[in-house]
């Protein structure tokens, strides 16, 4: 070899080494997400968490739970009706977005409505002159809270139900009025409830979605029970996948009814607890409904409930066990020293850093705490899904030092174990990702001491 070519092979070597390093000391990137992915509104919604419903109207005033859309507008007469006091409550309770019933199957509107006379207009209460919608968008505003309103497709008492044309103009109209004389309105709740006998009569769905999209261009939140069935999207595709990721939600009623009785009271901590663990716990918005009693203010004993729940999901919550612990993983994408290690589901930034395996290491995923000194005490495991980009785990199971405590199907945006036993005393909490559609990315985990729970005693 000449003087010249060794020269050239060795700054080609040299080169070639530069580039070895320089590969070595980038960051590798993050997996392709995996679709259907949430939009940035479902990731807000999803994580409110708890949101709240009141139910409020005529049935308030009758004692009953459907009304007939009979009753006379002359029965609603709130005497110090308060929209302030509701939200004073949820404020305090950290609810982010409330929503009211601005007209349920009754077909009474808590609005004066330009298209019937079936309304706040013709009742005693301001002498006609009062707008509970009004009052409680007002009122959301004023405490920092989201405002939606629930507009009941079923309508019992308007005569243009049962005739198609007819009555779509008319909810269309009533939509418009909400939507556009109150300002900001962040959600509006539809659903398919109707009676057996109702008329047969198809819903204009997509035109009230439309409408809702032009009415209200900023960052709109829209929800709707089986929204997919009642759209007759197919079951499966992603279309249908993202309309229904909106849907998780329950909802379920303080009290035993979802408007105020008398001789009703609220449920037990425990039982609203068991409704948290059911519902945030498994991926879904808790949608609890408070109703106004007939004076138009939230019972003492209903409000008193709520703070006390918060409370609890607070302390509950308020100490991860899991944070001073050492943690280790399977595996890890781009290895040791990567952006993906599994300290990342220690961090407080929830959903956007996570635990990402090597996509090599398929078999047996699994990340696992170990306490440093004592033991770890506790009854609650939290586990979080990187779900910005897309839900992965299908099955997954958690064992204390060695043993199975406990398994589910899909983790997403939150799962909780509450455990079987009282509490544990452990040195080792491993999660183990059985099944996923792709490789599992962890953004969180929790180990909790939930004080309240007696699991002999439900
Ligand atoms: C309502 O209409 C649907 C579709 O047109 C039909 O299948 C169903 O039998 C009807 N139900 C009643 C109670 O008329
Ligand atoms: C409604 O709740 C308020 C506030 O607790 C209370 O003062 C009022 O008596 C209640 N009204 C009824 C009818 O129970
Ligand atoms: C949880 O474990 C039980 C008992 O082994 C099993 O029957 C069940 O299928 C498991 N569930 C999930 C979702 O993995």
């Amino acid at each position: 070899m000449t003087k010249v070519s060794i020269v050239r092979c060795f700054l080609l070597l040299m080169h070639l080494f530069r580039y070895i390093i320089l590969i070595n000391s980038l960051h590798i990137p993050p997996p392709l997400p995996l679709l259907p992915l949430p939009s940035y509104s479902q990731l807000q919604w999803q994580q409110r968490e708890i949101i709240m419903f009141f139910h409020f109207g005529v049935n308030t005033f009758t004692d009953s739970e459907w009304g007939t859309g009979k009753e006379s507008p002359a029965v609603f007469n709130p005497t110090h009706l308060n929209p302030d006091q509701w939200f004073r409550v949820a404020a305090k309770a950290g609810i982010s977005l409330a929503i009211l019933t601005a007209k349920h199957h009754d077909g009474f509107c808590l609005w004066p409505s330009k298209y019937t006379d079936h309304s706040v207009a013709k009742s005693p209460w301001k002498e006609g002159h009062g707008d509970v919608v009004q009052e409680f968008v007002a009122a959301a505003a004023a405490h920092g809270v989201d405002a939606g309103l629930y507009l009941s497709p079923w309508d019992r008492h308007d005569r243009r139900y049962g005739k198609e044309k007819a009555y779509n103009e008319y909810y269309l109209a009533q939509l418009q009025e909400l939507l556009t004389r109150y300002g900001s309105i962040r959600e509006i709740w539809f659903d398919g409830a109707k009676g057996s006998n109702a008329p047969n009569m198809s819903y204009y769905f997509w035109d009230w979605f439309s409408m809702t999209l032009v009415q209200t261009p900023d960052g709109w939140e829209m929800k709707t029970d089986l929204l997919g069935k009642l759209l007759g999207l197919p079951s499966t595709g992603h279309h249908c996948q993202l309309a229904m990721q909106a849907l998780l939600k329950c909802d379920v009623s303080i009290r035993p009814g979802w408007f105020w009785h008398k001789s009703e009271e609220p449920k037990r901590l425990s039982k609203l607890l068991e409704i948290y663990y059911k519902s945030v716990g498994r991926n879904c918005v808790l949608l609890l409904n408070v109703p106004p009693n007939s004076t138009g203010l939230i019972s003492e004993i209903d409000n008193n409930r709520l703070i006390e729940f918060r409370n609890a999901i607070n302390t509950i919550f308020s100490h991860n066990i899991a944070q001073k612990c050492v943690i280790q993983a399977s595996s890890q994408r781009g290895g040791k020293g990567s952006s993906f290690g599994p300290e990342n589901v220690l961090d407080n930034d929830h959903l956007w850093t996570y635990w990402a395996p090597s996509e090599e290491n398929k078999q047996d995923q699994w990340i696992e705490i170990e306490a440093e000194n004592e033991g770890l005490r506790f009854n609650v495991v939290m586990i979080q899904e990187a779900i910005g980009l897309g839900q992965r785990i299908q099955q997954h199971e958690v064992y204390v030092d060695g043993k199975r405590v406990a398994n589910g199907s899909t983790v997403g945006y939150k799962r909780l174990h509450r455990l079987r036993v009282k509490e544990v005393n452990a040195k080792r909490v491993k999660i183990r990702v059985v099944k996923s559609r792709d490789l599992p990315l962890i953004s969180s985990i929790g180990l909790f001491y939930d004080p309240y729970w007696h699991p002999n005693k439900s």
